[in-house]
C-alpha cells in the first residue's frame, strides 16, 4: 500500500434508471445524471431515503445496467462491462462479511478469486489489516468482532484489490454515533492517504460534509445540487438544498424594489433590506434563506418585530423560536451573554444579517 494508486475519474453521462413495477407502474429511480467524479476525489450521493443514492452506486458498480446513458471509468466506457471486471471494491451497509471465514480470509477472498499467491496474500492482507487499525485480528470471525471493527473488515476487502474506484453506500449508518464520528475520521484519513478515487452514499448531512470533497444532493433521482460543503451551505439553488444541507429559515416576501445591491422586501407586513447580487422585478416573490445562527435577538431596537414562541437551553447555545407575521423561525444563539434572556411571549427585534443571505424566486420552491 505505500505507492499512491493512480487515480482515474468516474463520469456518468445521462444516466437513468427504471425498475418496472406490475402494481405501482414504471418507477425512474434515476433520472438523467450527469456526474463527473475527478480522478481521486471523494464525492458523496447525499438524500432522503428513496432519491435513488444505492441505484446510482450499484450502476456505477455494474450490480445494475442502466435503462439509458453511459459510465466512463478513466476513459474506458463501462457501461456494458460485468462488475467483476470494472476493478472497484464495495462497502456494503450491512458490512456483508462472510460468517464462516476469519477476518484474514474475509480479506483475502478478492485476492484469491484474482489467483494471487499465498506469500503474496499474506503481506497485502496484514498491510491492509494494519491500515485499518486491525492489526493482529486476522484469526478472529466476524461474531467475535463489534460493529465498528467488522466495518473495518469490510472497508480493508473493498481496498485490499487495490480498486481504483472505491464505493461505499451508508458504510456508518449501523454504528452508534461516537463511533460513526471517529470511522468517518478514518475513512477520510484512509481516503487522503491512498487516493483511491470514492462514491460515498449517506443520507447524514453531517457526514457528507465532513468527509466530502464535494456533495451533490440527491431529490428524486436527479442531482438538485453539486458542490462542496461551503458552496452548499451558503448558496443553496433550492428550498430543498437549503433545507437538507443544515437548518434554513426560508422567509417569504416580496420585492418592492432593488438598488445598490440591495433589495426591498415586503416581509410579514414590514419592511426589510437584504443584500443581494442579483435583481428582481418588483412583485416578485421570493424566499430569504436564512440561516438560525445568522440571526440576532434583542430585546428592542431597529429591525423587524417578532414574538419569542420557545427557547431551549443546551449549555453552549440557546435556541429560539420567534412568531414573524405567520412565519416560525428558528434563532440559534451561540454561548450568548446571560442577560441575552427571552422568554416565549416577549416581543423582541430580530436583526438579519447583512450579508450571506441566499434570495430564491418562490416558483423554484414549489416546483
Ligand atoms: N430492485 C428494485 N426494484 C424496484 N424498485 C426499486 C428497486 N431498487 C430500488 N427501487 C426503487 O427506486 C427508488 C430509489 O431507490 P434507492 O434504493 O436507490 O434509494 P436510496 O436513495 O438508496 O434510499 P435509502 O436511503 O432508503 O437507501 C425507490 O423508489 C425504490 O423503491
Ligand atoms: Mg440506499
Amino acid at each position: 500500500m505505500a505507492d499512491p494508486i493512480h487515480s482515474v475519474g468516474i463520469r456518468l453521462e445521462r444516466i437513468s434508471a427504471t425498475f418496472h413495477h406490475r402494481e405501482r407502474g414504471d418507477i425512474q429511480a434515476v433520472r438523467d445524471v450527469d456526474l463527473d467524479v475527478k480522478p481521486g476525489e471523494l464525492l458523496t450521493l447525499l438524500g432522503p431515503s428513496g432519491c435513488g443514492k444505492t441505484t446510482m452506486l450499484r450502476m456505477i458498480a455494474g450490480f445494475q445496467e442502466p435503462s439509458a446513458g453511459r459510465i466512463f471509468i478513466g476513459e474506458l466506457d463501462v457501461t456494458r462491462v460485468p462488475a467483476n471486471r470494472r476493478d472497484i471494491g464495495f462497502v456494503f451497509q450491512s458490512y456483508a462479511l462472510f460468517p464462516h471465514l476469519t477476518v484474514f480470509e474475509n480479506v483475502a477472498y478478492g485476492l484469491r478469486v484474482r489467483r494471487w499467491g499465498e506469500s503474496e496474500i499474506g503481506t497485502a492482507v496484514e498491510e491492509v489489516l494494519t491500515l485499518v487499525g486491525l492489526e493482529g485480528f486476522g484469526g478472529r470471525l466476524p461474531n467475535e468482532l463489534s460493529g465498528g471493527q467488522q466495518q473495518r473488515v469490510a472497508l480493508a476487502r473493498a481496498i485490499v484489490i487495490r480498486p481504483r474506484v472505491l464505493l461505499c453506500d451508508e458504510p456508518l449508518s449501523n454504528l452508534d454515533a461516537k463511533l460513526r464520528v471517529e470511522m468517518r475520521g478514518e475513512i477520510q484519513k484512509l481516503h487522503q492517504r491512498l487516493g483511491i478515487t470514492t462514491v460515498y452514499v449517506t443520507h447524514d448531512q453531517e457526514e457528507a460534509m465532513a468527509i466530502s470533497d464535494r456533495i451533490a444532493v440527491i431529490e428524486s433521482g436527479s442531482i438538485a445540487q453539486l458542490g462542496t460543503a461551503e458552496d452548499l451551505y451558503r448558496r443553496p439553488v433550492s428550498a430543498f438544498v437549503a433545507s437538507f444541507i443544515g437548518r434554513a429559515n426560508l422567509l417569504h416576501g416580496v420585492v418592492r424594489g432593488t438598488v445598490d445591491g440591495r433589495v426591498t422586501l415586503e416581509l410579514a407586513g414590514q419592511t426589510v433590506h437584504l443584500p443581494t447580487t442579483v435583481s428582481f422585478d418588483d412583485g416578485t416573490r421570493v424566499a430569504a434563506v436564512v440561516r438560525p445562527e445568522a440571526i440576532s435577538i434583542e430585546a428592542a431596537g431597529h429591525g423587524l418585530q417578532a414574538k419569542v414562541t420557545g427557547r431551549v437551553y443546551l449549555g453552549d447555545k440557546v435556541e429560539y423560536t420567534v412568531q414573524l407575521g405567520e412565519e416560525t423561525l428558528e434563532i440559534v444563539r451561540f454561548d450568548p451573554p446571560v442577560s441575552e434572556n427571552y422568554a416565549p411571549g416577549q416581543e423582541v427585534t430580530i436583526g438579519l444579517p447583512s450579508e450571506g443571505v441566499q434570495l430564491l424566486i418562490d416558483t423554484i420552491l414549489h416546483s
